[in-house]
């Protein structure tokens, strides 16, 4: 596990950006698995700079998203698939067609969270899986529970996750209950992965990632087995270490 340690979060998205910039040069055609809320919000600010001075194509580039809340299509504005588009897709020139988010409206939950793994494989697996970090441990929404999930499946979104995320809500009860995430599984199997981290809201869940013990109850803990994990975390974020 690489570990850097920034001063802000501007400096944190700068470097996070370098890494996937990095990924983006060296195989134009690669598979990037993506995240979203407040975290990665700076890293793609500067992809779209990268983008807008010419240096990143991401004309070859595939995505895969991590989540999408149950219940949410792609046209309400605090679905995923309308965060990527609005945060990145519509800024840069990766075909559409090639990004997927697992579909928030679908009928047969569990028959598209199957299909959502098979696309992953058939797109030659995730080159780089880039994370956040719940505050409870959360990557994905893969919530703490008893065992680690494998694929992709729905979950019941935790009280922790309901109340950080009511902010991007009118009220509480506004948001979605469930979620469709990739399993812990399908995120380990990506070849590299990037985390973003940022705030002391975070310093604990952060300690039990690097240094406490693994276990699916502080689910990012896994990350101790993967083979290329590097860690892009502030100050703040980094303060219980
Ligand atoms: C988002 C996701 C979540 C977030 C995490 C941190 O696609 O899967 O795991 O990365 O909840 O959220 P922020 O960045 O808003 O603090």
């Amino acid at each position: 596990m690489m570990i850097y340690k920034t001063k802000n979060y501007t400096e944190m998205s700068r470097k996070a950006a370098n890494l996937i910039s990095a990924q983006v040069i060296l195989k134009p055609d690669c598979v990037l698995g993506l995240a979203t809320g407040s975290s990665p919000i700076g890293t793609y600010e500067q992809l779209i700079d990268g983008y807008q001075k010419g240096d990143l194509d991401f004309s070859k580039v595939t995505s895969v998203n991590l989540d999408e809340y149950l219940g949410l299509g792609p046209e309400h504005d605090q679905s995923y698939r309308y965060f990527m588009n609005t945060h990145l897709f519509d800024h840069i020139n990766i075909d559409k067609s090639r990004t997927f988010v697992p579909d928030g409206l679908a009928q047969d939950v569990e028959g598209a969270c199957k299909e959502y793994d098979a696309l992953i494989e058939q797109v030659g697996g995730i080159d780089l899986q880039l994370l956040g970090l719940g505050r409870n441990g959360h990557i994905g929404f893969n919530e703490p529970a008893e065992d680690f999930a494998r694929g992709t499946h729905c979950v019941d979104l935790t009280a922790s996750t309901i109340d950080a995320n009511k902010r991007f809500f009118a009220s509480e009860a506004d948001v979605p209950r469930q979620a469709v995430t990739m399993g812990i599984g399908t995120i380990m199997r990506a070849k590299k992965i990037v985390v973003v981290v940022s705030g002391a809201d975070k310093a604990e869940a952060l300690r039990g990632t690097i240094c406490g013990p693994i276990t699916p109850k502080l689910p990012a803990s896994i990350l101790q087995l993967h083979p290329d994990v590097t860690i892009v975390a502030d100050e703040a974020a980094l303060s219980q270490l």
